[in-house]
């Protein structure tokens, strides 16, 4: 154990973590915030208004309540909830809680839940984004009215990416409000960033007070996600942004012409669901119209996900939400966020690419990426440098190990370029390690978990991330010659990168094990090595080490492609004001690619081989495309909850979603008017058709006339009645039917996809085909 610094990383961690609770527990006598949901129409008439209610329901339940030294009854609210949900989130002991669960009214109590950022965040930065003059950014954006709020950690009102400067006055219905504190002031809100609220109370009753001298408790981003998301989104232009020198162009956000409302949400030890739910819920009050949450926890049934929960009021309500889909990729059955109301977005590479060579002594040349700063190590540019590797060519136990902090022997190192495996702490931080050592360059090789996947850092010293394979013949070069040596060049920004894009190896992978008949994630976009704005409060590689301030960063995750699309649903939006969110996402799946640039399938970066929808959904987002999609698939709030009355809630659990009751109209879930066709055959063998059902909505031309295409599959044959479908009027609605015959079981889903045809439109849905393994 003591010759595994990563284990004792571990212990210490988790040592802090119990040392946490502890006090925890101490100073707030056992109380834990709790998300109490209420039903709003069980309102006794003796009340005239709801939280009055909401707190005599929690009062009613308190231990002793007049002995409460610490805190009057009063202040167990945090927070009352009345658009997306409702009822409160309240400190209250676990026996309170339950005997709160009993009460009449009382749909639903959950505990407080810690969520996290989906950025790849140890690694802490990689990036870039397409800044240039592609079609979706040069398109004439109009003036509107789009409000897109973004929960997160806040925003750096500074950057040039939130200058209003030619936008309109703040639209009349909007009713956000921009909230003031240390380093945020009224005048930080402007034509662009519309609102900015705080939410802690759930944050400060699980983890303390935050120190307002080393933490902004306002708006103000120190951490830089927020600020790097919200840009995404929806920043104006800026000419010759750069990080220090790489990815140099024009940033701008998916939807510059749309505004911000930012909702701080995220704090330095992490994001509370009670108060994301409060966010979620002021949010839809405030009017925003799309929703952009690049966070996720674990995924736990519908019924316990309060972001889902949240998320199916504020659908009800008219918003479009986007989230991360999770970075735990390659594994499968990794998805977070796979509520069918919400687009699920994963992330891809772009054609951009940063790289930089490892030229060896033996005159092999290896390639890989970077972000360092300098064209080369300082002095001559034939120089060769002694090379080494500490860790041995026999699959040592955890060669991610090496070069973490106090494990490299100066006199081993100095002068040398040292290669390092790349783990599970900050890449940056490993270069830091190997130049506190006297090193003089690193190289850091991928291990089989990153396979091929290269993402560029903005290192401290020169150093280059290397693939997998590359690494190990490195490696092997060091482990065979006495002598190795080696020179580090960087070479800046190359575009038109082949094959792109790929789907980014970490990006969180599916079946969706909540549902099988929905296929999830929908769809990839931009996530690797995205430049966007970044706070003047933390330096590119969030070391608290790193003293360097950057105005843009590059960074990658399913972070940052969901504020790609939550931009792009912010166009649509704009575009068309009638759309519901499930049109809008319809048309960003529908219009999906799904092959690369070579013109051959999407490739996942994982392996290089194809990727399958498991990983790309309905594929690529195509913007421009997803304007003019020709059909859609709209789904309406009573639809959704109809799939919920599909899967196995009780009556109660129901109630967490909606006061609506169940019209039995879809007889399988994988009937729901979802863009994307799950067929599952269940265990049983001699069930051998299955036939799905759906309904595209005409928002083309009034008369159009669509002919089906399916992809042939191995296990089953697939007819579709009709094959043509026959529009005369605009929004007119035709249903089809799609039945499946098993041709023979197959033991591993298959994939294909069916496309309806006009001769402009091409509207396609991915399906997958899966058999479940006889009982
Ligand atoms: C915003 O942009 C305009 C036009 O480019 C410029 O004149 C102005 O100085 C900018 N404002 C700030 C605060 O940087
Ligand atoms: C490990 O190194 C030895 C020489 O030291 C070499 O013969 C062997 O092929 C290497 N093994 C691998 C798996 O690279
Ligand atoms: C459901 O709730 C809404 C608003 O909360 C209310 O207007 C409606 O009457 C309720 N419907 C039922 C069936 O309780």
């Amino acid at each position: 154990m003591a010759g595994n610094p990563v284990k004792w990383v571990y212990l210490i961690l988790a040592s802090y973590l119990f040392f946490d609770l502890v006090l925890a527990a101490d100073t707030h006598i056992a109380k834990k915030t709790y998300i109490v949901q209420m039903d709003k129409s069980a309102m006794p008439k003796s009340f005239t208004n709801h939280l009055e209610w909401y707190s005599s329901k929690v009062k009613s339940v308190l231990f002793n309540p007049e002995k409460e030294g610490d805190a009057g009854d009063d202040d167990r609210i945090i927070y009352s909830y009345q658009t997306a949900i409702h009822g409160v989130a309240a400190l209250l002991s676990q026996e309170e809680a339950e005997r709160l669960e009993d009460e009449h009214g009382v749909v639903a109590i959950f505990p407080d839940t810690k969520y996290q950022l989906h950025t790849t965040r140890s690694p802490a930065f990689l990036g870039l984004e397409p800044e240039d003059s592609t079609s979706v950014w040069s398109q004439k954006v109009l003036d509107h009215d789009v409000v897109v709020g973004v929960l997160d950690t806040g925003i750096w009102p500074e950057s040039e990416s939130f200058n209003d400067t030619g936008m309109t006055p703040v639209p009349a219905h909007w009713k956000g409000k921009c909230e003031t504190g240390r380093g945020f002031e009224k005048h930080h809100c402007n034509r662009k960033i519309v609102g900015a609220r705080v939410f802690y109370h759930g944050y400060e009753a699980a983890t303390g007070k935050i120190n307002e001298q080393t933490e902004y408790k306002s708006p103000r981003d120190q951490d830089g996600h927020g600020t790097h998301t919200a840009a995404t989104v929806a920043g104006s232009p800026v000419r010759g942004a750069n990080l220090q020198g790489y990815a140099y162009g024009t940033a701008r956000g998916m939807a510059p012409g749309a505004r911000l409302a930012v909702y701080k949400v995220c704090w330095s030890g992490g994001c509370f669901s009670s108060d994301i739910l409060s966010a979620v819920d002021r949010a839809v009050d405030d009017g925003v119209n799309v929703l952009s949450i690049s966070l996720g926890g674990g995924v736990s049934p519908y019924y316990r996900d309060s972001l889902s929960i949240a998320a199916f009021g504020a659908m009800e309500m008219g918003v479009f939400i986007s989230s991360s889909a999770g970075n735990g990729g390659p594994d499968p059955v990794s998805l977070t966020n796979v509520s069918p109301w919400i687009t699920t977005v994963g992330a891809s590479t772009m054609d951009r690419d940063f790289p930089a060579t490892v030229k060896l002594g033996n005159g092999r040349t290896v390639s890989g990426v970077s972000l360092y700063r300098e064209r080369r190590i300082r002095g001559s540019i034939n120089k060769q440098y002694p090379m080494v590797y500490m860790g041995s060519n026999s699959s040592s136990p955890d060669p991610s190990s090496l070069c973490l902090e106090g494990t490299l022997d100066r006199r081993m190192v100095a002068g040398k370029i040292v290669i390092c495996d790349r783990g599970i702490s900050p890449r940056v931080q490993k270069g830091q390690v190997v130049k506190d050592a006297g090193g003089v360059g690193m190289v850091l090789s991928n291990t089989a978990s990153n396979g091929e996947e290269l993402v560029a850092d903005c290192h401290l010293l020169p150093a280059v991330a290397v693939g997998e394979t590359e690494g190990k013949a490195l490696k092997n070069y060091v482990l065979t010659s006495p002598k190795a040596t080696a020179n580090l060049a960087f070479l800046d920004t190359r575009l038109g990168i082949r094959p792109s894009p790929v789907v980014a190896a970490f990006s969180s992978r599916g079946p969706n094990f909540l549902s099988l008949e929905i296929l999830k994630p929908d769809v990839v976009a931009p996530g690797v090595n995205i430049l966007a704005a970044w706070t003047g409060d933390t330096g590119p590689s969030s070391l608290p080490t790193d003293r360097r301030r950057v105005k843009f960063n590059l960074l990658s995750g399913t972070s940052m492609s969901c504020p790609h699309v939550s931009g792009v649903a912010a166009l649509l939006k704009a575009r068309h004001p009638d759309w519901s969110p499930a049109v809008i996402k319809s048309a960003l799946m529908t219009t999906a690619y799904v092959h690369d640039n070579t013109g051959n399938p999407l490739r996942d970066s994982s392996t290089a081989a194809p990727s399958s929808p498991y990983d790309h959904g309905a594929g690529h987002i195509n913007p421009i495309k997803a304007l003019d999609p020709g059909l859609v698939y709209d789904i309406k709030a009573q639809d959704y909850f109809e799939f919920l009355c599909t899967q196995s809630l009780t009556p109660a659990q129901l109630k967490f979603f909606s006061n609506r009751s169940c019209q039995h109209s879809l007889a399988n879930p994988g009937d729901l008017n979802y863009p994307s066709i799950s067929a599952v055959f269940p265990e049983k063998a001699s069930i051998t058709t299955l036939t799905l059902h759906r309904t595209v909505t005409n928002v083309g031309p009034a008369v159009s006339n669509y002919h089906v295409v399916v992809s042939p599959f191995k296990g089953a044959s697939v007819q579709v009645k009709p094959k043509t479908l026959h529009f005369t009027r605009k929004y007119q609605k035709i249903s089809y039917k799609i039945t499946f015959t098993t041709v023979s079981r197959q033991t591993v889903p298959e994939f294909g996809g069916l496309v309806w045809k006009d001769g402009v439109h091409r509207v396609r849905s991915p399906i997958v085909i899966t058999w479940l393994p006889p009982l």
